[in-house]
């Protein structure tokens, strides 16, 4: 991979701690040795700007370019060449090291929240009162976030105010605080209330806020032995409940998926239940599916050969959030077994046995497609590594695997692999006895999983099975769990989260 096809966010991310100076105009060629000497003074490692702090890892990766491009720049010639296969290799690092110093969950949302206990005002600007730590609010933030009907539509909660409006040397005129309400009046004449709590949300650390936007619950790795006492749910709390449905969108986010049992054994009732969720989402095989196996469609999926443990949709650079199926018959035949298996838990193990092939599986890019069907071939905007990681948390984002769909690695070829012996190990763990749940759906059974994290498969089988089921987007099932978890901190919460 060369710099110049580095994800636009992972430089955004690497570049303020690492480089000054963007990579690419180390490229170019015919530099003289002054013009090489000022981009090496560039390379000193940044000060962290943030309040968390950056891994030393980091530190000592800067400062070991940083000589080793020193020693290099002594030789002009040789130097772009060399410098080209470090910056392959350290970019590579660097962007790892940027987005993914990998975390596990669980975190507790609240465990990072800020404490606002005063405000103080002083230049005609306030200040939070953080443990004794003063924590300035930009006078031009806190009159665009003013919450009062004016400014914010009470039922879209969208913003009314024209931002460009608000004069740039907008000052606090006066402020009272009331309890635990603070009024401000502003040089305007506008009158604003913000609470407390308004402020503790606004002084958070970013990790407790990307936990909180992403609506993250403690996930629990398992394997096998889950097999023992699944997460289950059912069709009547579901439908009846917006508890019901919380519970089950709670357990798919601690485990990855979840049952809803007593489902009539009907597409109707199946698809009833999943709009509970959210819309399903449309692709080039259609909504909602009711199949039996019979190759209509040109995937695998369609047949009655055994599907090894994989996530669907790489071929989407958004791949679909959840997955559903409901064995509705199985006539004339046996087998067809669901296997799932949980990508999170073979990510940690894999980063226990060998971080380096986790490090190569979180770096390297790989394509997808899909093109069976008559006409048709998808494939994603760019390509994306097996594991991804959230560059505001560093936790595990989502896993990718599939390996029938999968195209070009994006790498050298000379150096694939690499990628193939970390892939390899990858699909050992996939395969152990030990990590594979097995289950043989029935029907009123309907499976609902986590497709950015438990890869699911299934045994051949002989005879006629009819299966139905569909796709959720994710930002659709996760804004409706944070939704019913807590509608109003939410809602309050949009400017500050
Ligand atoms: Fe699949
Ligand atoms: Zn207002």
């Amino acid at each position: 991979m060369s710099p110049a096809i580095l994800p636009r966010a992972l430089m955004h991310r690497a570049a303020p701690k690492l480089f000054r100076m963007p990579s690419r105009s180390l490229y170019t060629t015919n530099r003289t040795k002054q013009q090489v000497s000022a981009v090496v003074a560039s390379l000193q490692p940044d000060k962290p700007t943030s309040s968390r702090s950056i891994p030393d890892e980091d530190k000592i990766v800067a400062v070991d370019m940083h000589q080793t491009i020193n020693d290099l720049a002594t030789n002009i010639d040789t130097w772009n060449r060399k410098l080209k296969s470090l910056l392959d290799k350290d970019i590579m690092r660097h962007q790892w090291l940027a987005v993914s110093t990998p975390r596990d969950p669980p975190i507790n949302p609240e465990s990072h929240r800020a404490n606002v206990v005063a405000v103080h005002v002083e230049d005609h600007t306030l200040s939070c009162n953080v443990g004794g730590a003063l924590t300035k609010i930009p006078n031009i933030w806190l009159r665009d976030n003013c919450q009062c009907d004016k400014c914010v539509h009470a039922a879209t909660r969208q913003r009314l105010l024209d931002t460009f409006d608000i004069p740039p040397e907008i000052a606090i005129e006066s402020h009272a605080v009331n309890g635990k309400e603070v009024h401000i009046t502003w040089n305007d004449g506008h009158q604003s209330s913000y609470s407390l709590d308004f402020f503790s949300q606004a002084c958070s650390d970013p990790l407790h806020r990307a936990v909180a936007r992403n609506g993250l619950a403690s996930a629990e790795c398992w394997n096998s032995a889950i097999a023992e006492e699944p997460p289950v749910v059912t069709y009547p709390m579901v439908i009846g409940q917006d508890n019901g449905l919380k519970d089950l969108l709670q357990k798919i986010r601690t485990y990855g998926f979840c049952y809803i049992d007593e489902t009539p054994a009907t597409p109707n009732a199946t698809q009833e239940v999943l709009e509970r969720i959210s819309f399903i989402r449309p692709t080039h095989y259609g909504g909602f599916y009711d199949f039996t196996a019979d190759l209509a469609s040109a995937d695998t999926a369609y047949t009655n050969i055994p599907l090894g443990a994989h996530t669907d949709t790489t071929y989407f650079s958004d791949p679909a959030g959840l997955q559903a199926f409901h064995l509705l018959s199985h006539t004339d035949g046996s087998g067809g077994a669901s296997l799932l298996v949980d990508g999170f838990s073979i990510a940690r193990q894999l980063r226990q046995q060998d971080p380096e092939a986790y490090r190569t599986l979180s770096t390297t890019y790989v394509y997808a497609h899909a093109s069976g069907n008559e006409g048709i071939s998808i494939q994603p905007y760019k390509a994306f590594p097996v594991l991804e990681h959230d560059p505001a948390t560093g936790f595990l984002l989502r896993v990718r695997w599939n390996t029938s769909d999968r195209a070009r690695i994006e790498a050298p070829i000379k150096d694939v692999g690499t990628w193939y012996d970390a892939a390899r190990k990858w699909d050992q763990l996939v395969k152990k006895r030990e990590n594979e749940y097995w289950e043989q759906l029935v029907p009123g059974r309907v499976l609902v999983f986590d497709n950015w994290r438990v890869m699911h498969g299934r045994s051949g089988f002989t005879g006629k099975r009819r299966i139905c089921g569909g796709y959720i987007n994710r930002d659709d099932w996760i804004s409706k769990y944070k939704m019913l978890r807590d509608a109003e901190g939410t809602l309050e919460r949009l400017g500050t989260d």
